[in-house]
């Protein structure tokens, strides 16, 4: 069995996570996302928080060969873990490239049998992140069409409240 972690801050999931989400479930027997737990990134939401966004998206999606998670410490004992030998990331632009090309030499070094997995963002996605979304969202502006749909008034509300 094929099995892939799509891991992150992911503070929020945003529409491009999506893209690099159905991508992956279609190629892995697999997926889980997996939300990284470390207080020192200072995330605007709690892992509890986006570990719920996620489930809501995997169950509007309708999928149902992904599973949400979360992981503090390293990324490669947390794959080893779930039995997971593909990593999962997207890719926007070169500037992504730079990022990935070190995380990924750390991860290789410590697992090589580990192998990371890339997707190409939809081009109409390569502006978005999730920093974008979180000032849009607390600067009142719309969030339609950034974040999944399941997602928005939750999002709306809540970043809002963080001004
Ligand atoms: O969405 P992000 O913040 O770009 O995701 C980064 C992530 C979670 C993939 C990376 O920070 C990570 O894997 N952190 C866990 C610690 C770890 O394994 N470090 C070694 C690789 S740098």
């Amino acid at each position: 069995m094929k099995i892939g972690v799509y891991p992150g801050s992911f503070d929020p999931f945003t529409i491009g996570h999506l893209d690099v989400l159905k991508s992956a479930a279609g190629l892995f027997d697999l997926v889980y996302v997996a939300v990284l737990n470390n207080s020192a990134k200072s995330p605007v939401f709690s892992v509890e928080e986006r570990v719920e966004m996620i489930d809501r998206i995997i169950a509007s999606e309708g999928f149902e060969n992904v599973r949400s998670g979360s992981f503090s410490g390293l990324l490669v004992e947390y794959a080893e873990q779930i039995n997971a030998h593909y990593l999962i990331r997207g890719l926007r632009a070169i500037t992504d490239f730079e990022y990935e090309f070190q995380i990924d030499a750390v991860n290789r070094h410590l697992r090589p049998e580990i192998r990371t997995v890339y997707f190409m963002a939809n081009p109409a996605h390569s502006f978005l992140s999730s920093s974008n979304v979180r000032e849009i969202g607390e600067l009142g502006g719309s969030i339609e069409g950034l974040v999944p749909s399941c997602n928005i008034n939750y999002l709306r509300e809540r970043l809002a409240r963080q001004k």
